[in-house]
């Protein structure tokens, strides 16, 4: 058959073919037409109201999503109905907020801590007692924030001499702080303020909040870490932000931050992450939450031990964070700021929190590649950061 014979041939076939569908559609709409061929409109609300599980940080949230949807708002006149409406739901945020004991059911039989973060859960402002008001003025590149608690005085000075020393690496400024809260009597520490203050004037290093450094108020270490960075340190490229009891390969991290693209710098966010993770429902575990206020799965989010993020987002996380109910596991919080900018955190496998093989952890070229590893005691830190300084450990 000629080329042109075959073209006729296809036309006519595909001409057939649309005939069908005309004929098909056609058969379709008049079975689904009704008798006056009128437009059925539906005369009750076709959508759904989202009716908030009974969980009480659910139901805060719910609250939270109302007040700031944008629709909503628009249809409310005044513009400050936002902050009408914070101030109606309770007067001073930081008394603390006697209605929990109603609105979560089983409150009285909680543990302690629920009842401590349920109290104290609206409120986010603390004085900062110790500041350090002229960390970021040479505009760092990194900025290490190291969360840690008043008695880790040899993990501060390990970190110290080893993978958060201060200063030039090549071109890029690096500096630390470190995160504390009060560690008060009332959960049994010695009184080791006159220490701390000492150590704060000797390094220049520590920022320190008036609140009680608890496991469950790392959300609120979170918040006014993030809080501080907009205030003072604005300008910051990029932010890690981990444990005291972690290795961090410093030259390593600089080296991805360099091959990086402008793009995925704005919203970088890395880290050991979890994803499909939920609640832990085991009483005994540290990270156990009843179903009475929490109830759901938790977004993607990366692990506590350290995670390394742009300067940019973490202004964008902490503008965001006034949309989330604070939660009390910090770093499942972070993973809810994140959702809500609409971003996910990046899986980066140099981030060892469950540590590395045990036949590799005195080899020196094992921590060349790395960025992070949990966990490291103070001399695990100078021992291994002197490896990576030895240029006699030669790594393939
Ligand atoms: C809109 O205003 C009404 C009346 O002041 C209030 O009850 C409602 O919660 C407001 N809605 C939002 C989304 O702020
Ligand atoms: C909220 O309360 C504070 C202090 O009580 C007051 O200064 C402020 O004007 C109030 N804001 C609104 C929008 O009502
Ligand atoms: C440091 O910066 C200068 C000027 O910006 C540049 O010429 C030099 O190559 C840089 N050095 C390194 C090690 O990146
Ligand atoms: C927290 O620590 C600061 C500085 O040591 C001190 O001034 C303040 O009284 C402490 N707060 C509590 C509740 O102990
Ligand atoms: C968090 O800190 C505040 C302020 O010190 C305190 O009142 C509250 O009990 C703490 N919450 C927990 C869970 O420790
Ligand atoms: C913070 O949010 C406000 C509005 O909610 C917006 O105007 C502002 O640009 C945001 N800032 C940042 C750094 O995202």
């Amino acid at each position: 058959m000629s080329a042109g014979g075959r073209k006729v041939k296809i036309l006519g076939i595909l001409m057939m073919f649309n005939f069908f569908i005309y004929i098909a559609v056609e058969v379709f709409r008049s079975g689904n037409q009704d008798k006056n061929s009128k437009v059925r409109v539906p005369d009750k609300k076709f959508w759904k109201k989202i009716v908030p599980s009974e969980a009480y940080w659910n139901k805060e949230q719910h609250e939270l999503d109302l007040l700031y949807n944008p629709i909503l708002t628009a249809l409310n006149s005044t513009s400050s109905t936002v902050e009408a409406s914070l101030n109606v739901s309770q007067l001073n945020p930081c008394d603390p907020d006697l209605g929990v004991k109603t609105l979560v059911k089983d409150y009285n039989s909680l543990p302690e801590r629920f009842k401590d973060f349920l109290l104290y859960m609206k409120c986010r402002t603390y004085p900062l007692v110790v500041n350090q008001p002229g960390k970021c003025i040479d505009q760092p590149f990194l900025l290490l924030a190291i969360k840690s608690l008043t008695p880790h005085f040899d993990r501060r000075q390990a970190i110290r001499e080893s993978w958060g020393k201060k200063g030039k690496i090549g071109n890029y400024t690096v500096v630390t702080v470190f995160l504390l809260g009060n560690a008060t009597g009332m959960d049994n520490f010695p009184d080791l303020s006159e220490m701390l203050r000492y150590e704060s004037n000797k390094h220049n290093d520590i920022l320190l909040w008036d609140y009680r450094d608890s496991f469950f108020n790392l959300t609120i270490k979170e918040v006014l870490f993030l809080e501080w960075v907009t205030k003072s340190c604005s300008d910051v490229k990029f932010i890690f932000k981990g444990d005291d009891d972690v290795f961090v390969n410093t030259y390593r991290i600089l080296e991805y931050l360099k091959s990086l693209g402008e793009a995925k710098a704005k919203d970088l966010f890395i880290g050991d992450v979890i994803t499909n993770a939920g609640p832990h429902r085991d009483k005994k575990l540290k990270y156990f939450i009843p179903e009475s206020i929490f109830i759901g799965q938790y977004p993607p989010y990366a692990g506590g031990g350290g995670f390394l993020y742009s300067g940019s987002l973490a202004l964008r996380l902490y503008n965001v964070s006034h949309q989330v109910s604070l939660y009390p596991i910090d770093d499942v919080y972070t993973g809810m700021c994140l959702k809500k900018l609409g971003l996910v955190p990046e899986k980066h496998k140099g981030f060892r929190t469950f540590d590395i093989e045990e036949k590799y952890r005195s080899n020196p070229c094992a921590y060349k590649s790395l960025i992070l590893v949990h966990s490291r005691t103070p001399q695990e830190m100078i021992k291994i950061w002197s490896w990576l300084n030895n240029p006699e450990v030669t790594c393939q």
